[in-house]
């Protein structure tokens, strides 16, 4: 756990500054500021920095294909994405962009520093060049084959595959993804960090590391298996100029100046602060909160580059799972994308209902699929049904039935259960179970609405007047112990209450303890209704702009491969069409044993009858013999294969899995298919029903 007396700096993910903010994006803000909120009321010092990523190729090639330069695109996106923090009630100290003045005065400090201590050496490589452009081409401006797993990758990343991080030149059978012209080869200085150096100081380090699990042992994985120096300058003109002699031309690489961004905003703060930015990078604790995608960038790279110029590691990395929608991908191209602006904020929604669902949907590094409806479900359920319902019904009987603020003292039941979430609460959130910190949140308020339900205070009184005014008395209590503990997480939602509560100040000036402090006013506010219902109606209107982006995004495609027919359609139908980066899912972080792979009990199955499921335009019914009997499975492949088809197919079945019931049918197993074509998984040679798969 980390110690909380020590100052803290908390940090997000900072956005590249070539495309708008979407759903998936605040998946890592939200929590970071809910995280910091709650520790700030309970009284801990946090600076909460951020910024926009303003270098390096995704940025260049944005602003080529606009025509516009680099720094014009940078602040356009960095006022965006500000635009949408702000609105979203995701509040940095500060929100710098790295291509400010103070990013390059740290970077440049940074690089000497490991100049000078020899962590930095020359070499002369083989670097892409295209001869039709001519130009080198760096990280995005080249593509081409993985050198580890074979599959279409960019210059820097192996995007669409196993995920590693390229060096300039390790990639095969490059071409320019600008023109697509054969790449040649050329020589070219540049500048290495010797990573290898510091694979001890990882080992060491990282299993000391706190945030979350998948973080840490990602890091480990990684740097137990291998670790390259890593080539730290591009020949581009935007950047941090790198710091060496006869270095002219060359940048230092994205990756470098980006988490340097961290320090240098909390520069930038603690001058306009008049604080004091070594304390929170020195002696107190560094907390960075990222998406799973660029766990090995702040586990291995930032370390090691810290480390090296003299400086602290971090804390804490704190890595959320990915976002998907309606159990797709994300993915522009196909539409299949929730814009933050314009599909949420603009159509009037509450930002905190938006936060409420990021944080309470699942369990932080796990992946989050949202879609309108689980988004309704959600709100009405839980924040309109039960949440306002016991707050509205509380201060409603108090104000219009009773007519003043009862003045007997709480009972001590209420207190105990206001405490017991109150530690909760806390000790969730500094374990970064962000689900679980919320949940409770929700369980103290339906703890109040069972106990109003049960003591169903407007009989009593008609009956038994005392003891109405004490259940109220209490509940008033428990409702202001929930305006309190619900602050971080919907700041909006959690002042109104405040305000209904007769509360003339901010429910943030006060610490979450406060809610063992008896209610104290003599009036209420004005009572109006906490939260509002999503009907049905609106979220059909927001369902229908996903669908139509989708229809007129397959409508673009179809389009564009009418035009380039041939040699695109051979692949189409070939199945090798490559995936674009949006529809490539990350490979999980989530690491298993061998031992958890052997709890599968595979096997190959014969599919001996199938027909469709009634009244389920997506199932089949499937009988499989498994050679020892033959089992029912349910299967939602109505959309991809006929009954007939699939009967006589050899699948690969789990024949261990729990049972569980698909529109009443009983499923006994599962198949595996891959992709949205459902494209089954069968055994190349012919092998007896029941054949374990190792
Ligand atoms: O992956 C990204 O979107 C990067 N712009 C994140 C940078 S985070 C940090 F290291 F600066
Ligand atoms: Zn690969």
């Amino acid at each position: 756990m980390i110690l909380m007396n020590k100052p803290t700096v908390v940090t997000c993910g900072l956005p590249y500054t070539n495309g708008l903010c979407h759903l998936g994006h605040l998946r890592t803000y939200i929590p970071g500021d809910f995280y910091v909120r709650y520790l700030r009321r309970l009284g801990e010092d946090i600076v909460f920095i951020c910024g926009s990523d303003n270098h390096g190729t995704p940025i260049v090639v944005s602003a080529e294909a606009e025509g516009v330069s680099p720094r014009t695109i940078s602040e356009r996106y960095h006022k965006h994405f500000d635009e949408i923090f702000k609105a979203t009630g995701v509040r940095f100290d500060r929100f710098g962009m790295t291509d400010d003045p103070a990013n390059h005065a740290r970077t440049t400090q940074i690089l000497k520093a490991l100049i000078e201590k020899g962590y930095v050496y020359e070499k002369v490589i083989q670097q892409s060049y295209c001869p039709k452009c001519g130009r080198f081409l760096p990280d995005r401006y080249v593509e081409g084959t993985c050198p580890y797993c074979g599959k279409h990758a960019r210059g820097d990343e192996c995007d669409q595959g196993c995920g590693r991080h390229l060096e300039p030149g390790e990639i095969l059978d490059p071409v320019c993804a600008t023109c697509g012209t054969k790449a040649e080869l050329r020589e070219q200085k540049h500048y290495y960090f010797k990573l290898s150096a510091f694979r001890d100081y990882l080992l060491e380090y990282l299993p000391t590391l706190k945030g979350t699990v998948n973080a840490r042992n990602y890091a480990i994985g990684w740097v137990e298996n291998e670790l390259m120096d890593w080539c730290i300058t591009r020949m581009l003109d935007w950047g941090v100029a790198f710091p060496a002699e006869g270095a002219d031309g060359l940048v230092c690489y994205v990756w470098v100046d980006a988490p340097i961004g961290y320090m240098s905003f909390t520069e930038e703060w603690a001058a306009a602060n008049n604080a004091d930015w070594k304390k929170y990078w020195m002696e107190g604790d560094r907390v960075h909160f990222i998406g799973s995608d660029i766990i090995y960038h702040h586990c291995v790279f930032w370390p090691a580059m810290l480390h090296g110029a003299g400086y602290e590691p971090p804390s804490a990395v704190v890595a959320s799972g990915m976002v998907t929608i309606d159990g797709e991908k994300f993915s522009k191209s196909r539409g299949n994308v929730v814009w933050t602006k314009e599909d949420y904020l603009d159509k009037g929604l509450p930002a905190d209902y938006l936060r409420y669902y990021l944080l309470d949907y699942t369990s932080h590094t796990r992946e989050l699929d949202f879609s309108w409806k689980e988004f309704q479900a959600r709100i009405n359920n839980e924040l309109v049904n039960t949440f306002g319902n016991f707050a509205n019904r509380t201060l409603n009987l108090i104000k219009n039935k009773l007519g003043h603020i009862p003045e007997c003292a709480v009972e001590a039941p209420v207190f105990e259960e206001i405490s017991k979430s109150l530690a909760a609460i806390e000790e969730a959130v500094r374990a970064f179970e962000f689900k679980a910190a919320v949940d409770n949140i929700l369980l103290l308020a339906s703890y109040g609405n069972s106990y109003i339900s049960n003591e169903a205070p407007w009989k009593l009184l008609k009956t038994d007047v005392p003891r109405a005014e004490q259940v109220l008395r209490n509940c008033l209590q428990i409702v202001k112990a929930c305006a309190l503990v619900m602050q971080p997480a919907m700041p909006d939602f959690a002042q109104k209450l405040w305000e209904m509560l007769g509360y003339q100040d901010t429910v943030e000036a006060h610490p979450v303890s406060d809610a063992m402090v008896p209610f104290e006013n003599t009036v209420l506010g004005d009572v109006k209704p906490l939260f509002a219902r999503i009907e049905d109606a609106q979220r059909e209107e927001l369902e229908a702009v996903l669908a139509k982006r989708a229809k007129e995004a397959k409508e673009a495609s179809a389009k564009s491969e009418g035009k380039s027919e041939g040699k695109k359609d051979e692949k189409k139908n070939s199945g090798e069409k490559p995936m674009t980066e949006e529809e490539f899912e990350p490979i999980s972080t989530d690491i298993v044993t061998i031992d958890d792979v052997a709890k599968f009990d595979l096997r190959v199955g014969e599919v001996v009858k199938c027909e469709k499921v009634e009244k389920a335009d997506r199932l089949l019914r499937l009988q499989v013999d498994i050679g020892c009997e033959v089992r029912q499975i349910v299967s939602s492949i109505a959309k991809e294969y006929t009954p007939e088809e699939m009967v006589g197919k050899k699948i690969i079945v789990i024949v261990n899995l729990k049972p569980a019931k698909f529109r009443g049918e009983e499923s006994n197993g599962m198949l595996f298919a891959a992709g949205e074509s459902a494209s089954l998984l069968i055994p190349l040679r012919d092998v007896p029903n029941g054949t374990k798969v190792h």
